[in-house]
């Protein structure tokens, strides 16, 4: 940024700051940008996969095996994004401990990714598609990523 955008930038700042009464009123702009931090969005689950439920007798212990085997590389081994391969990854392996993503999401959301990867859009990311597991390997994933919540 140029400097003289810079000053105007936190004018701006300023005055918004001082204009919702130092962070009281929720409809001032700097709290709708804040908000919208807040929360993460996540692209629509496809039909093919929309609303399919957890089966009963689902072992998040099985999926933590397979996550340490498969995903680690990237996801790293506590989901955080962490893994030698993912972090240099374009987007970057996300971070699955991430609450924000826990309550955006069902677990509809996470066995479509985990069974259809990332190369489409809107991801076009290197995320792995595993649709080779077992329907109730994948599940035991999405149970396992599920411990993972902060
Ligand atoms: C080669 C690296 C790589 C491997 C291996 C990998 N992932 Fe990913 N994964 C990514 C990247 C990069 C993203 C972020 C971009 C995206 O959402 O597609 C991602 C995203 C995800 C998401 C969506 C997260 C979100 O914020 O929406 C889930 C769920 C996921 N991975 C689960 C898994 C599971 C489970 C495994 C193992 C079975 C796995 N991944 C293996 C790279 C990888």
């Amino acid at each position: 940024m140029k400097p003289a955008l810079t000053i105007l930038a936190a004018l701006a700042v300023t005055f918004a700051f001082l204009a919702a009464g130092c962070g009281g009123g929720n409809t001032a702009p700097s709290n709708r940008g804040k908000k919208a931090d807040d929360k993460l969005s996540r692209p629509e689950v496809p039909t093919e996969y929309r609303d399919l439920a957890m089966p009963a007798g689902i072992s998040a212990e099985e999926g933590k095996k397979q996550f340490l085997a498969d995903c680690a590389s990237c996801h790293g081994e506590g989901g955080l994004g962490d893994g030698p391969v993912g972090k240099a990854l374009v987007p970057p392996a996300g971070n699955l401990t991430d609450p924000r993503l826990h309550e955006a999401v069902g677990d509809d959301y996470f066995f479509w990714r985990i069974s259809e990867g990332g190369a489409f859009a809107p991801f076009n990311s290197g995320m792995t598609p595993f649709k080779n597991k077992s329907e109730e390997q994948r599940w035991q994933l999405v149970a396992f990523i599920r411990t993972l919540k902060k």
